[in-house]
């Protein structure tokens, strides 16, 4: 296979300041519609939704001034249709790779210093946060190549709570993501429903992500220039797309909204608020609905994160209020002028979260999140616990028990640390420092233990792990046996090697030892 032109590492990147802001209606995604009934796996009598979500090379108007952008998409678009469901009904979705046999972005993991490539196209879709049977995960290695598809089972035996789904093919994700495989994924229950939170119209689906452009309004996903690190860090793009759409408008009435933000983005962390200062409050965050609604005039999303929000903007008929990450502005409301009757509801208490208690935990591990730079790995790569991805399995929780995971953070970066599966609690973050005893690595706590920010108070998948500290976690290992992963959700970071195994194991049989 050819190697790029050494001129594809020198893409001049559009400027976005150079756009006009706020030409282009904010794009909802369609509600996917199922292709009709078929037998449960798991129980041949009742008949599940089956839904065709084919991958496909796609053009889209990121927005009003630039030509139309090649991507891909899932059942025809960036980002894919919104698979609405509710707790405890079973689902099918029939994933089928249609995208061309090469891929259009460089793979650039190559050691030293070889030409980059256009890889050859395989993806595997998963779930984010969905409680799922382990063959129906999306495991790396179970990649599948143009032409074939896979059907997978989610029976969505759990909270309601916003997942979205994403390529997770071995290697390759961050590329596959990049390219537009994303779609949000929405679970309801009764709840919920009890809540009479603002929905239909008033609830929208933000899903965030950054992207580099080239002056023809073309992906760019840059190649490492670097011998020593082939391979992207992460990827930092000065466009920022919602839904699919470049600094679009959308218009309001002066009444509250219901925000289900996800961020899709490779390796950014969105630092979201309004441009007039209000604030607004956060109702729910990864895995479902907080104890209590969280004032928040700033909030925080790690890649892979979820945020439920409300803004009310009853107090602001007739202006303009943009929402912004950090100073740049990524979607502008316009709310009308006439008043409006709003009937539904911010409650002041939401869903219980029963605490996870330590004491009911039977097994802590301690788990660092390294960088290597040895002479087996590639130049630089990053672990999981001093291991690579290929070496045997080390964690291995035994179903519905609680385990504390401690994650320890070597490294000069946060991760966004992701565990399929389980929903967890985070338990604390503390800060520590390591000193050499008798040629032997040792820890020590050098803080106090911070308690998690009041939004992240609830149930988790994805928990934002910084340098330099110890982020505790807790989880119950219920659903199902088999194998899972968890894995930074830094996309260049999970396909270097920063991504791990885990297998949930049966029980014992008592009275054996
Ligand atoms: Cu968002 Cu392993 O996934
Ligand atoms: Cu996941
Ligand atoms: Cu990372």
């Amino acid at each position: 296979r050819a190697g790029l032109p050494r001129t594809a590492r020198e893409v001049a990147v559009l400027d976005p300041k150079n756009l006009k802001p706020f030409v282009d209606p904010l794009p909802i995604p369609a509600i996917a519609r199922n292709a009709g009934l078929r037998a449960s796996p798991t129980n041949a009598a009742l008949q599940i939704p089956y839904y065709r979500m084919e991958m496909r090379a796609l053009e889209t108007q990121v927005h009003r001034d630039l030509k139309p952008t090649h991507c891909w998409g899932y059942a025809g678009s960036m980002p894919g249709p919104t698979i609405e469901t509710r707790s405890g009904e079973g689902l099918l979705v029939d994933w089928i790779n249609n995208l061309p046999q090469q891929h259009f972005l460089p793979i650039d993991h190559s050691i030293h210093g070889a030409e980059a490539e256009l890889p050859e196209v395989r993806t595997v879709a998963h779930v984010h946060g969905a409680r799922v049977p382990p063959e129906s995960d999306g495991y790396p290695e179970l990649w599948f190549t143009p032409g074939k598809s896979a059907l997978y089972h989610y029976p969505n035996g759990q909270d309601a709570t916003a997942l979205w789904y994403h390529d997770h093919a071995l290697g390759i994700n961050r590329l596959n993501v990049y390219a537009g495989l994303f779609g949000a994924f929405l679970i309801r229950d009764a709840v919920e429903d009890a809540l009479n939170l603002p929905r239909d119209q008033y609830e929208i689906p933000l899903l965030l992500c950054d992207r580099l452009f080239d002056q023809n309004g073309q992906l760019h996903y840059p190649v490492s220039a670097n011998a020593k690190s082939p391979w992207i860090p992460e990827l930092f793009a000065n466009a920022t797309l919602v839904n699919g759409k470049l600094f679009p408008y959308h218009n309001v009435e002066p009444r509250k909204y219901r925000l289900r933000v996800v961020n899709c983005a490779n390796a950014r962390y969105f630092h979201l608020s309004l441009d007039n200062g209000q604030p607004f409050q956060q109702i729910g965050c990864d895995q479902g609905l907080l104890p209590a609604p969280v004032t928040l005039k700033l909030l925080s999303l790690a890649p892979g994160e979820r945020a439920d929000i409300i803004i009310d903007f009853s107090s602001n008929a007739g202006t303009q209020i943009v929402l912004k990450n950090d100073v740049l502005p990524l979607l502008q409301f316009r709310v009308s002028k006439a008043a409006v009757k709003d009937t539904s509801v911010l409650p002041a208490a939401l869903r219980a979260v029963p605490k996870l208690l330590e004491s009911a935990s039977v097994k802590t591990r301690d788990l660092t999140l390294e960088e290597v730079d040895d002479l087996v790995s590639d130049p630089v790569s990053l672990s999981l616990n001093s291991k690579h991805w290929c070496m045997p399995v080390t964690e291995d929780p035994v179903i519905d028990t609680i385990e504390t995971w401690n994650m320890i953070n070597l490294t000069d970066d946060s991760h966004a640390m992701h565990l399929h599966l389980v929903r967890f609690q985070i338990l604390d973050r503390r800060r520590f420092d390591t000193f050499l005893y008798q040629t032997k690595k040792i820890m020590r706590y050098t803080g106090a233990a911070i308690p998690p920010e009041a939004n992240e108070a609830g149930w988790k998948d994805t928990v934002r792990a910084d340098p330099g500290m110890v982020t505790r976690i807790i989880a119950k290992f219920e659903g199902y046996t088999g194998r899972y992963v968890w894995h930074c959700h830094i996309l260049e970071h999970e396909d270097n090697e920063m991504m791990r195994p885990f297998n949930v194991i049966a029980a014992p049989i008592a009275g054996t030892t």
